[in-house]
């Protein structure tokens, strides 16, 4: 894929720098592996209200031209004024890299929008939870293409604050109504949909969330157990969120719990290595195979050579 201007802020090989807390609390940078990282106190699961903006920090609009005919705004935020942190992709406890736009975001919305065009996706009235959402533009991507429910969440509450939520508002109030959704619903109709906004940690958050079962009875063949309810969502989004060894298993019970059986669809965008911290698709896709409940086949593989290798991948239940 074809770097613009745009992608400036972009990473392309995955290297984290960190920051973190000295004894006297002043914070250094250092390059360190994720098993170096201190235990950190996590912060609160909340839920971050639509009308909760931080006016203080500054937001600036630009646009995303995903080359397909689509255009998403974004916006940008510095590090700074939100962490008072300048130039790191992560403080560990504390940040977990939300404030960026990680290319295979817009791999796993280019994806989707090909899914449709094929016949294998439809959003529409679907419930939608975009995992360690960032800018949040997959999951504003299901919103105009006329999802019932989507549900963003990320480690901080911050990044819902300064980012999440006005790329929200800067999306709807840009897109004219015929262009909403595919059917064409009147973009009011999208002001009832059920979008909401939660922070937290993935080993807490489905407190909030809208959990379809308890993560044991996941892979249960007792299907009486885990018959369709209300809870759950269709289509759970992730770009990015696989690069650490340590958070991959939590991040998958999460999904245990949250997704909704027998139909769900999950998308994940993610380089096939995160080099300096461990992660990426083959570790994740270990666990998932190793619990035998979901199938996985590749949607995309982008092998540009300009960035390390990243891939979309799609998991049904078996
Ligand atoms: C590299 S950023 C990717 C952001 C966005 N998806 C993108 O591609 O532009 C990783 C995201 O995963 C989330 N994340 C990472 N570790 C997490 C954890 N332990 N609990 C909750 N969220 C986490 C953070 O919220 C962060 O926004």
């Amino acid at each position: 894929m074809a770097r613009s201007s745009q992608e400036s802020e972009w990473e392309t090989p995955f290297t984290f720098s960190f920051l973190r807390q000295n004894p006297s609390s002043a914070v250094t940078e250092k390059t360190v592996s994720y098993s170096e990282k201190p235990v950190p106190t996590l912060p609160p699961c909340t839920e971050v209200i639509f009308t909760e903006v931080a006016p203080s920090v500054k937001y600036a609009t630009e646009p995303v031209n995903l080359n397909e005919g689509i255009t998403l705004l974004k916006g940008r935020v510095s590090t700074s004024d939100v962490f008072g942190a300048s130039n790191s992709d992560l403080i560990p406890g504390k940040y977990e890299g939300g404030l960026k736009l990680w290319e295979c975001s817009l791999d796993l919305i280019k994806s989707l929008a090909l899914e449709i065009q094929n016949g294998q996706l439809s959003l529409e009235e679907k419930k939608v939870l975009e995992i360690g959402c960032g800018h949040g533009l997959p999951g504003i991507f299901t919103y105009l293409k006329g999802a019932a429910t989507v549900h963003f969440q990320d480690f901080n509450a911050e990044v819902l604050q300064c980012l999440t939520i006005p790329n929200v508002k800067a999306n709807l109030s840009s897109t004219p109504s015929n262009q909403c959704t595919s059917s064409g619903i009147d973009r009011d109709a999208y002001l009832t949909t059920d979008v909401r906004f939660f922070s937290g940690d993935w080993s807490e958050v489905h407190n909030l969330l809208s959990v379809a079962r308890d993560a044991e009875l996941f892979g249960t063949r007792d299907s009486s157990l885990k018959q369709e309810s209300s809870g759950g969502y269709d289509i759970i989004l992730m770009a990015e969120t696989v690069y650490s060894l340590s958070s991959l298993q939590k991040l998958y019970n999460l999904i245990k719990m949250c997704l909704c059986w027998p139909n769900g669809l999950v998308y994940l965008a993610a380089k096939k290595h995160y080099f300096g911290v461990g992660g990426g698709t083959r570790q994740f896709r270990s666990i998932v195979d190793h619990d035998g409940v979901l199938v996985a086949s590749l949607v995309m593989e982008v092998a540009d050579g300009a960035s390390n290798v990243r891939e979309v991948w799609k998991f049904s239940f078996k």
